[in-house]
C-alpha cells in the first residue's frame, strides 16, 4: 500500500492530569499508542511511512517508539490544535498518495477497519473519509454534520455546538483518509477562532466541501473500536471493556476463568484450553502459555514461554522459559533469563536469575540460584545461595546432574559441583568439587559436658 500514516501524539493530556504524554497512559499494560501502532502496521503500511506528531513528553513517547520500530518524528512545540499538529508533517502529505491521519489516544481503531475505511474512500474518490460511529451518548466527541441532502458536509466539536448540534448522535472518531493533495490544500485556511482557540484538523472537512471536493463516511460496524481517552475515567472504562474482549476471546479458546476479579491479560497473550486462571493474575508482553496449566492465584507473568501442565501459585515470572510439569510457589520469583526444564520444582521464598535449571531438579524452599547451570535431578536442601556477585563482577556456578546441595550451602562463583557429589549442610564452597565426593566446609561440633547444671539459666531458675 502506497500510503503514509500520521498519528496525532502532541497534545498534553491535561484531562488526563498525568506527568507523563497522555498517549503513554495503558490499556491493558500497554501504552494506547502502541495499540495504534499495532493496527496500523497490521494494515500494511510499513514503519518508514508512518509519523508520529510528538510534544508533550516527546522523549518519553520517542523512547517508546525506538523500543517498537524506525518511525518518523515530528515535533511540534506548540500544543495549537490537531490541524496544527498535522502541518508539522508536511513532507508526510505526498502529492498523488493517501494519508491515514488519526488519533494516539484512540486505542481499540482496528487494521480491519483502516482497510475498510481505505477501500470507501477510493472507491468512492473521495477527498476526504471520515471513520465514524453512532453513539447513544456522543460525549464529548465531534459531531457529524450533513446538510438537507443528508451529504456530509463538516465537523463541528461539542464545546461549538449549537443545542441542536448537541444532540446529532453522529460522530467522528477521529480517523480520516485524505487525499494528500486535498490536505495540503485545505491546511492553510484553518482558522482558531473557535471555542477551544485551536487549528481544529476536523474544520478541514468544511473547506474541502467548500472548494467543491468529495467528503465521504465509512461507518464503524462496531462502535468501540472508536473509543478514546481522555481522562483517567475514561481510561479505566478503555481498560474494562478492553479486559473482557481478552477473556471472551479465551473462554472460545477453552482457557477456564473461574472468577474475572484481579485478572487482566494482555492482548498479545496466547494461552492453550483447560488451562484455569485464578483470581489475581496478571499476564502480559508476548507470553505463550501451554494447555492444562493452573496460574494463579496472585500471579504475575511477562514475556514467558509456558509449557503444558504447569503450577504456578504466588509467582512472579519476567522473561522466562518454563517447560512441562514445572511446579512454583508460593512467593517465587522467575527474574529474566530464567530457564526451568521439565518436571523442575521450585517451592517457596525462592528467586532464580539468569539461570538454568535441569529436569526434575527440586529448588524446594527458602534459596537464591543467579548466574548459574544446573543439571537434572538435583536437590537444593533449605536456605542455600548462589554467591554470584563479589560487589564488581558476576559469576556463574556449574551443578552437576544429580548433585545434592546440603541445607544452607554458599557457593561462592565462579565454582564447580562435579556430577553426583554432595555438599554438607552449612558449607561454604569456594573450590570446586569433584564429581561423586562430598565436600565439608565447616568446624568440627565441641562438645562442653555438663553445661546446663553450671549454666546460668538454670541457676537463675
Ligand atoms: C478529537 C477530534 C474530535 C473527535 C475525537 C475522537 C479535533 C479538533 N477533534 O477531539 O472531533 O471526536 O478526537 O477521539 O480534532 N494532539 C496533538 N497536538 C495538539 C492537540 C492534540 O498532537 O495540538 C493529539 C492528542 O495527543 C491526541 C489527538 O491529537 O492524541 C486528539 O486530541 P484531543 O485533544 O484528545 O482531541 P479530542 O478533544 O479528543
Ligand atoms: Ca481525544
Amino acid at each position: 500500500m502506497n500510503c503514509n500514516a500520521i498519528i496525532l501524539a502532541a497534545g498534553d493530556g491535561k484531562r488526563m492530569n498525568s506527568s507523563k504524554p497522555k498517549v503513554m497512559c495503558e490499556v491493558l499494560s500497554e501504552p494506547m499508542i502502541g495499540w495504534v501502532l499495532d493496527s496500523v502496521k497490521g494494515a500494511g503500511i510499513p514503519d518508514e511511512n508512518i509519523g508520529v506528531i510528538v510534544g508533550n513528553g516527546a522523549e518519553i513517547v520517542k523512547e517508546y517508539l525506538t523500543s517498537r520500530g524506525e518511525f518518523r518524528t515530528f515535533m511540534q512545540k506548540e500544543r495549537k490544535g490537531t490541524g496544527h499538529a498535522v502541518m508539522q508533517a508536511e513532507e508526510m502529505l505526498v502529492s498523488g498518495n493517501n494519508v491515514l491521519v488519526l488519533c494516539g489516544d484512540a486505542p481499540f481503531v482496528n487494521s480491519a477497519t483502516i482497510a475498510a475505511a481505505l477501500n470507501e474512500h477510493t472507491h468512492s474518490g473521495n477527498d476526504v473519509t471520515v471513520v465514524s460511529a453512532e453513539f447513544d451518548d456522543p460525549a464529548g466527541y465531534g459531531r457529524i454534520i450533513r446538510d438537507e441532502n443528508g451529504a456530509f458536509s463538516a465537523i463541528v466539536e461539542k464545546k461549538d455546538c449549537t443545542l441542536e448540534q448537541l444532540q446529532i448522535t453522529e460522530i467522528n472518531s477521529g480517523v480520516y483518509w485524505f487525499r494528500a493533495d486535498a490536505l495540503k490544500n485545505a491546511l492553510p485556511g484553518l482558522s482558531d477562532n473557535n471555542a477551544s482557540g485551536e487549528f481544529y484538523l476536523t474544520d478541514t472537512v468544511e473547506i474541502i466541501c467548500k472548494n467543491g471536493g468529495k467528503a465521504g463516511i465509512f461507518t464503524a460496524p462496531d462502535p468501540g473500536v472508536v473509543l478514546g481517552a481522555n481522562s483517567r475515567a475514561d481510561l479505566l472504562q478503555l481498560n474494562i471493556i478492553a479486559k473482557m474482549a481478552v477473556i471472551g476471546k479465551l473462554l472460545d479458546d477453552g482457557v477456564e476463568f473461574v472468577s474475572t476479579d484481579g485478572v487482566i491479560i494482555g492482548k498479545n497473550v496466547s494461552i492453550g484450553r483447560d488451562t484455569r486462571i485464578l483470581p489475581g493474575t496478571i499476564i502480559r508482553g508476548n507470553t505463550v502459555i501451554g494447555e492444562n496449566c493452573v496460574l494463579g492465584p496472585n500471579t504475575l507473568i511477562e514475556n514467558c514461554k509456558i509449557g503444558n501442565s504447569v503450577t504456578l501459585n504466588n509467582v512472579q515470572a519476567y522473561d522466562s522459559r518454563i517447560a512441562d510439569r514445572v511446579k512454583a510457589g508460593p512467593f517465587v520469583q522467575l527474574r529474566p533469563g530464567t530457564v526451568l526444564h521439565d518436571g523442575v520444582k521450585i517451592g517457596d521464598f525462592v528467586e532464580i536469575k539468569n539461570s538454568e535449571i535441569g529436569i526434575n531438579t527440586a529448588v524446594a524452599h527458602l534459596t537464591y540460584v543467579g548466574d548459574s547451570d544446573v543439571g537434572k535431578g538435583v536437590n537444593f536442601g533449605c536456605g542455600c545461595v548462589t554467591a554470584n556477585y563479589d560487589g564488581i563482577n558476576k559469576y556463574r556456578t556449574k551443578i552437576g546432574d544429580y548433585a545434592f546441595i546440603g541445607c544452607n550451602t554458599n557457593l561462592i562463583a565462579p565454582v564447580e559441583i562435579g556430577e553426583n557429589a554432595t555438599t554438607a549442610a552449612g558449607s561454604t564452597i569456594t573450590k570446586s568439587v569433584p564429581p561423586d565426593s562430598l565436600a565439608v566446609e565447616r568446624a568440627q561440633t565441641k562438645i562442653i559436658d555438663h553445661w546446663e547444671k553450671n549454666s546460668k539459666r538454670i541457676k537463675k531458675a
